[in-house]
């Protein structure tokens, strides 16, 4: 299930100061396809997936789903953000909306998820008010360790998953964030 519940989407694109958050378009193709095969972005998550693999299996069009927004710089996809209600990965995330960001490595160290993430949350506390989200991250990752940090995200628990000590996290927008 990766369905948001009863929100309208897509929304109409968010602006923020630099980016742009929007649906998948045809140009973001050769983009997803260097974030997903990026060894880089995949070091805490699984590893990369292999580049001709993607190339045969992405459309045209890199498909879109509820809760999953490209990030674009000058119009550039430079990562992706996903707000979804996973049902299958973790127990602690079971049927929450869970936050998730990957961002193309020179794209890294800007501030660029910090903005682009603090936007989508707001989103989603509007389209759902006090909703609670979750993120799971390993605490190996120290720089999804301190986005999530940045966001307001509260540690709830800490435990071993995938071979590794994950973090898991809370935000809502009931609670106060810098
Ligand atoms: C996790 C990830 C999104 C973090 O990216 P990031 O660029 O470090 O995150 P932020 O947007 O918070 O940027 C913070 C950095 O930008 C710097 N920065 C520069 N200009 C800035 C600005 N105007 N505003 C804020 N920060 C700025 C900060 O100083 C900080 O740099 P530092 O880490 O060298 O101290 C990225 O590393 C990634 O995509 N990783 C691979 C995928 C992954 O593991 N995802 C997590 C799965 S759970």
């Amino acid at each position: 299930m990766t369905e948001l519940g009863p929100v309208a989407w897509p929304p109409a694109p968010i602006r923020t100061e630099r980016l742009v958050l929007r649906e998948p378009e045809a140009r973001d193709r050769a983009a997803v396809i260097e974030l997903l095969a990026s060894p880089e972005v995949g070091t805490y998550i699984g590893g990369p997936r292999p580049r001709d693999e993607l190339e045969r299996a992405m459309p045209a069009v890199p498909s879109g789903r509820p809760g999953l927004f490209v990030v674009a710089l000058d119009g550039a996809m430079i990562g992706q953000i996903t707000l979804t209600r996973e049902s299958g990965h973790l127990r602690q995330a079971a049927g929450k909306a869970e936050l998730g960001y990957l961002f193309l490595p020179q794209a890294w160290g800007y501030g660029y998820a910090a903005e682009a993430c603090a936007a989508a949350l707001d989103w989603f506390a509007g389209a759902l008010p006090g909703e609670p989200v979750v993120l799971a991250t390993r605490t190996a990752n120290l720089r999804s360790m301190r986005l999530a940090a940045k966001l307001g995200f509260v540690e709830a628990e800490r435990f071993e998953a995938y071979g590794a000590e994950q973090w898991f996290g809370m935000w809502s927008s009931a609670m106060p964030s810098d």
